[in-house]
């Protein structure tokens, strides 16, 4: 008989389900998976072959725990570029993806029974990671403009002494909500003064659909905020490939949690997105990507104001893949969804990202445009009847 440790007893199917995708014929709202369009299948061919045949001995070998210099070099120019600050090489380490940051970040951070604050509701994965490592999770409010930095301060105030705050700044999972300027500057200034860590994952910034995201926290407060970044949104999730950037001591430890992880995040990953980085292939890509999703945004938008009951609101996300519904009161949305599988649309509830009975989060990033008015049509139908 095995026993299992403390921590693998509590379990949260609810990613499982996600990343095991929808039932035949029902059109799934539910993962927010990258839409394959925007996958550089046909270059990275070409790009793959290059790097197998000029640096075999770097793409298929062991690489350095913080990542291969060259590639760590590329993120560093390409961190300037987006957010005005050149990290300092110990301010930056290669990981294989926006997930493994997080479990890295509470790898060398959090001891059982320490807080973390979070945006209310929030991202999944972070929610199971806190969980594992035995953290106790404080939901902070939240509003159309995300994270309610007053309310925080209050909780401060009030005692809560989190060892990390963690956020998503801009088009937030799951609510598609962008945390203004002016509460970034607020939030970097308060976390200071209370000496918290903040962990700004900034999974969805680059897909803005109209004008670029504000300015990031790491970019105000380079002294208080771990950037977690990733390639999934912007090249693709197979490659397993994000970035840390933050103050060194946190960064040398986070370095040093990876040798019991993956060592070092794959080396022909690295030399992909270096490659395909360097020739100038994101430029070009990402506006593409973000006019797909922003016209995906509005077949699903044009589908709810065309269907749903005049008590559903959702939120208008800027960028990224999702938006937030919320039902009328007493409606349950965990209750609600055999029924919406049943007429053909999957979601995901409210509750598992620490949000309310009624509410919902849909992805429209994977999904056609017809379909995606279709799905909104059987959602509705769903709603309209449970209403
Ligand atoms: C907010 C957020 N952070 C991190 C991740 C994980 O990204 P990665 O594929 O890079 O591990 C996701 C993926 O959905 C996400 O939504």
């Amino acid at each position: 008989m095995v026993t299992f440790a403390r921590r693998a007893q509590s379990q949260n199917d609810e990613l499982t389900t996600i990343l095991a995708g929808a039932p035949e014929g029902v059109l799934s709202l539910a993962g927010g998976f990258p839409n394959p369009a925007t996958f550089p299948s046909e270059l990275l061919d070409e790009l793959m072959a290059r790097v197998l045949r000029d640096e075999p001995g770097v793409a298929l070998q062991y690489a350095p725990c913080e990542g291969i210099p060259s590639v760590r070099e590329y993120l560093i120019e390409r961190q300037e570029r987006l957010h005005g600050r050149r990290p300092e090489r110990e301010e930056l380490i290669v990981t294989s993806g926006g997930m493994e940051c997080i479990a890295l970040a509470c790898q060398s951070l959090i001891d059982p029974g320490d807080t973390v604050a979070v945006e209310a509701p929030t991202y999944l994965g972070a929610l199971m990671a806190f969980d594992r490592y035995e953290a106790i999770v404080e939901g902070i409010d939240m509003d159309e403009d995300g994270l309610v930095v007053d309310a925080l301060e209050e909780r401060l105030e009030g005692g809560l002494r989190p060892k990390l705050l963690y956020v998503i700044p801009e088009y937030q999972n799951p609510t598609g909500r962008t945390l203004p300027l002016a509460r970034r500057e607020a939030l970097v200034d308060l976390c200071r003064r209370h000496g918290v860590l903040i962990l700004e994952d900034v999974a969805y910034r680059e897909i803005s659909f109209d004008g670029a995201a504000p300015p990031s926290l790491w970019s105000l407060g380079p002294d208080v905020v771990v950037q977690a970044g990733t390639f999934s949104k912007i090249f693709c999730p197979g490659v397993r490939m994000g970035w840390a950037a933050g103050p060194r001591d946190v960064i040398a430890q986070l370095a040093a949690a990876k040798q019991t992880t993956d060592q070092c995040s794959g080396g022909l990953g690295q030399k992909l997105v270096e490659a395909y980085g360097r020739a100038g292939h994101f430029e070009r890509q990402v506006p593409a990507s973000r006019e797909l999703y922003a016209s995906h945004w509005r077949a699903l938008d044009r589908g709810l104001r065309a269907h749903m009951p005049d008590n559903v609101t959702w939120s208008e996300p800027l960028g990224g893949f999702f938006s937030w519904l919320t039902l009328p009161e007493g409606i349950d949305t965990i209750a609600l969804r055999p029924l919406a599988i049943e007429a053909g649309v999957a979601y995901v509830p409210g509750a598992p990202f620490g949000g309310a009975p009624n509410e919902l989060r849909v992805a429209f990033s994977y999904l056609g445009e017809p379909e995606l008015e279709s799905a909104a049509s059987r959602l509705s139908s769903v709603v309209s009847s449970a209403v």
